[in-house]
């Protein structure tokens, strides 16, 4: 696998109703019994390799399009380099080609990431999959593609978590289907959509979910997360405070704020009280995690 200096482009974008028991044991009622019990096993454990050091008084980490700043972001390089730095979990963005197949891939048009330009949606996922997602960010990664979802759940097994954020509605249905297709991988879906994740609730009652926020008038929004169900609050790192994370305690949600990517950040995020957080660099982070104990931190 190619490694380069980090010259990564800063671009960011917000944009079966049946019952089943398919997923790993492992959503939301191990999590709520995390703050009865006060112990942290269950989050970090379930369905996932373990932290190097073990996992109390750890922080899941989650490699933020991958290792994103080692990497071109959302590809298999970045997700390949994101599990040998230990992260504990895999975060990648969802749209829908124009042939309805789930591919990961953060903006809405193809411009930014690969040689390619136009919608994502406009284009089948073999021409999709056949353009260079690796050469813009350094020519050392020409040749890296647009995975496919299902690709990347092929990949990660029973093993590395997955958090697809979806980015499109139109995107529900397929990505339902695939991640029941591979029931072993431990999966968590997110969405900035609120209305996207109650319809998806409403599709699966065990599905974990994760609502993603970006804004100061989060009150709301932690209510619809409560109401449906969901595993976690993802803040941005400029709208977390400790009154969030207090609220998201006493709602029995874990708390995943993004980006942090400077290794002085987890002093904070362990006062915090979050259980993770999102990083570009999660190999720096991880260390920074395995070389300060908790305790003689804070
Ligand atoms: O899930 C956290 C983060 O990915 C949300 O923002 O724009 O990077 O998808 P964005
Ligand atoms: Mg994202």
């Amino acid at each position: 696998m190619a490694t380069a200096s980090p010259t990564q482009k800063e671009g960011s974008q917000h944009g079966c109703e049946e019952q089943h028991n398919q997923y790993p044991k492992q959503p939301v009622a191990p999590f709520h019994s995390f703050f009865r019990v006060g112990f942290c096993d269950d989050i970090h454990t379930a369905g996932c390799r373990p932290v190097q050091g073990g996992f109390m008084n750890e922080l899941f980490v989650w490699a933020h399009r991958g290792a994103s700043n080692d990497a071109p972001e959302n590809t298999m390089s970045a997700f390949q380099a994101a599990a040998a730095a230990g992260a504990n979990g895999i975060e990648l963005d969802v749209h829908l080609s124009r042939d309805g197949i789930p591919m990961v891939i953060h903006d809405e048009t193809l411009d930014r990431t690969t040689n390619g330009s136009g919608p994502v949606g406009r284009m089948r996922a073999r021409e999709i999959h056949r353009l260079d997602a690796g050469r813009w960010y350094d020519p050392v990664f020409a040749g890296e593609s647009v995975p496919a979802l299902e690709e990347i759940l092929q990949w990660a097994g029973d093993g590395i978590r997955i958090n697809i954020e979806i980015k499109d509605p139109a995107a529900v249905l397929p990505v339902l289907k695939l991640v029941r297709n591979f029931p072993m991988v431990p999966v968590l879906v997110s969405s900035f959509n609120a209305g996207l994740l109650e319809d998806l609730r409403r599709k699966d009652p065990e599905l974990p979910l994760g609502f993603l926020c970006d804004s100061h008038f989060w009150r709301l929004l932690l209510q619809r997360a409560e109401k449906c169900r969901a595993e976690s609050f993802h803040p941005n790192a400029n709208v977390i405070s400790r009154p969030l994370v207090a609220a998201c305690r006493r709602r029995g949600l874990a708390v995943y704020p993004w980006t942090f990517d400077w290794p002085g950040d987890v002093r904070n995020l362990r006062r915090l009280g979050v259980q993770g957080f999102f990083t570009n660099s999660p190999g720096i982070m991880v260390r920074r995690l395995n070389s300060k104990p908790a305790q003689g931190n804070l």
